[in-house]
């Protein structure tokens, strides 16, 4: 282990280089325009695999964007880790409000921060946190000290729900067969305070349609006469919640499992401050689901939140129109014990519902994913502790996520294995968000953890 942690001192200032070489490729894939970007990085990512001491590293076709395959298998009565991230990054968008290049990082200090962070749409989610295992693997194999077999599937449709993953895994079973998937794609506390995410809430996310008259009107001739969609669409979006901050959809909560008073209380004893949290978004105050704190409501609690809102004129100046159309994107984060079509079918039937006859209303579902658990008396959690603890000198504390990864309980349904989520970002990277970062302190300190796991969980697994 000496050598592997010497050879990533040595070679530190490289694999910075390497990354930013990376972030340079747009890799969006939502956007249809950045198609030879997306796939550029594939064909990177299975370079530098290949480099690294991967083999059979395979671009693999699917219907949309390709996943990147590669493994090195020392023997097989060691236990295997597959290695899932992705490569594909969020739009970038609304670009005038970076203060740098989306995709010419750039490496700043700041207050949480000291050391610097790279500056990039994709820092931090996922390409950053990627990027750590392929190093760290490079480490491992370089120095001839790999205690496990490895396996590595990076995707590049996350951010776009990953609708070709699951068929992937379906065909590829044997190939992906492994002891467990280690992930890093989420959050620690701080960079003093270590954590590991044992959970993830689920998605229902819709677009709804709100249609008036069959053309857009006169708002002086027709105005008051007629229904406008946007004005119905507003009230039956504040409908959606009570005066507690509940949400109003018939059966929404029934099948959450609650957590347990003893639960919520080790929840609360982890360092948080809500003083910084609200300074830190320039918000007065918080606000919530009634009876839940700040962290509940972002993580064991489910929300339902309007993505996105648009209709009429919305130009240069005035315009005096009575939209005929007005839309909506709305998601709703699930928890553990609720099942994404039962509640886009809820949420389809009570939202047509909240509609007067004035109006035509059409739902249209969007991706969703699964929420997932991940327990902490598993050989690979106590890996991951143990491997935390050793370089950050800490106790790492779990922790339950708010964002979701939908793929986590594909791969138990389809692979029959947990997984574990190991990542290191803040979530004050801004990840999503303009000026998305990642510590440069949290991707050294991601590369010199990673091969710790595997000694510990080899060790365990004996
Ligand atoms: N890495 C994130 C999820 C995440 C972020 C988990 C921070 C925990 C902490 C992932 O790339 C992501 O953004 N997922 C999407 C869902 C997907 C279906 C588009 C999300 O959470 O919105
Ligand atoms: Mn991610
Ligand atoms: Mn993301």
């Amino acid at each position: 282990m000496q050598g592997v942690q010497s050879y990533i001192k040595e070679n530190k200032d490289r694999f910075l280089d390497e990354l930013l070489e990376i972030l340079r490729i747009p890799s969006v894939s939502a956007d249809p325009k950045f198609k030879k970007d997306v796939i550029k990085t594939a064909k990177s990512v299975a370079a530098h695999l290949k480099k690294a001491g991967a083999q059979k590293v395979e671009v693999c076709k699917t219907d949309g964007y390709p996943i990147v395959y590669g493994e090195k298998m020392v023997d097989k009565n060691l236990p295997t880790v597959l290695v899932y991230g992705h490569y594909d990054v969020q739009p970038a968008d609304p670009v005038e409000l970076w203060d740098s290049p989306p995709f010419d990082p750039v490496i700043k200090k700041t207050k949480a921060h000291p050391k610097g962070a790279i500056y990039a749409r994709g820092a931090c989610d996922d390409k950053g946190q990627m990027f750590m295992h392929v190093k760290a693997f490079e480490a491992m194999v370089k120095n001839k000290h790999l205690p496990c077999n490895v396996k590595f599937m990076i995707e590049g449709e996350e951010e776009v729900g990953s609708s070709n993953l699951g068929p992937f895994c379906k065909k590829n079973k044997k190939k992906l067969a492994c002891d467990v998937v280690l992930i890093s794609d989420t959050s620690i506390i701080s960079n003093k305070q270590p954590s590991i995410t044992v959970g993830l809430r689920g998605l229902s996310y819709v677009e709804v349609e709100v249609t008036g008259p069959n053309k857009d009107l006169h708002s002086g001739v027709y105005g008051g006469a007629v229904a406008n969609p946007i004005n119905v669409l507003s009230k039956m979006i504040a409908a959606l919640h009570d005066k507690n901050g509940k949400i109003t959809i018939p059966g929404f909560y029934n099948d959450v499992i609650a957590v347990s008073k003893k639960e919520r209380k080790k929840m609360e004893e982890a360092p948080f401050s809500l003083t910084a949290y609200k300074k830190a978004l320039k918000v007065k105050d918080v606000q919530g689901e009634k009876g839940y704190t700040t962290r509940e409501r972002a993580s064991i609690r489910p929300t339902l939140d309007v993505n996105g809102i648009w209709g009429g004129y919305i130009g240069e100046g005035a315009k005096t129109v009575l939209p005929s159309k007005a839309f909506a994107k709305i998601s709703m984060r699930l928890v553990p014990g609720q099942d994404p079509d039962k509640i886009t079918k809820l949420f389809a039937k009570h939202f047509k519902s909240l509609a007067p006859d004035a109006v035509k209303v059409e739902v249209r579902p969007h991706h969703g994913g699964h929420p997932a658990v991940t327990p902490t008396d598993t050989p690979e959690y106590q890996a991951a502790a143990m491997a935390m603890k050793k370089t950050f000198k800490k106790d790492a504390i779990p922790q339950r996520g708010g964002g979701s990864i939908p793929i986590v309980s594909l791969f138990e349904k389809v692979l029959g294995v947990k997984s574990v989520l190991m990542g290191f970002g803040l979530n004050s990277d801004d990840i999503h968000s303009p000026n998305e970062h990642y510590g440069v302190f949290n991707y050294y300190r991601g590369i010199e953890t990673i091969p710790y796991f595997y000694d510990y969980y080899a060790e365990l697994k004996k």
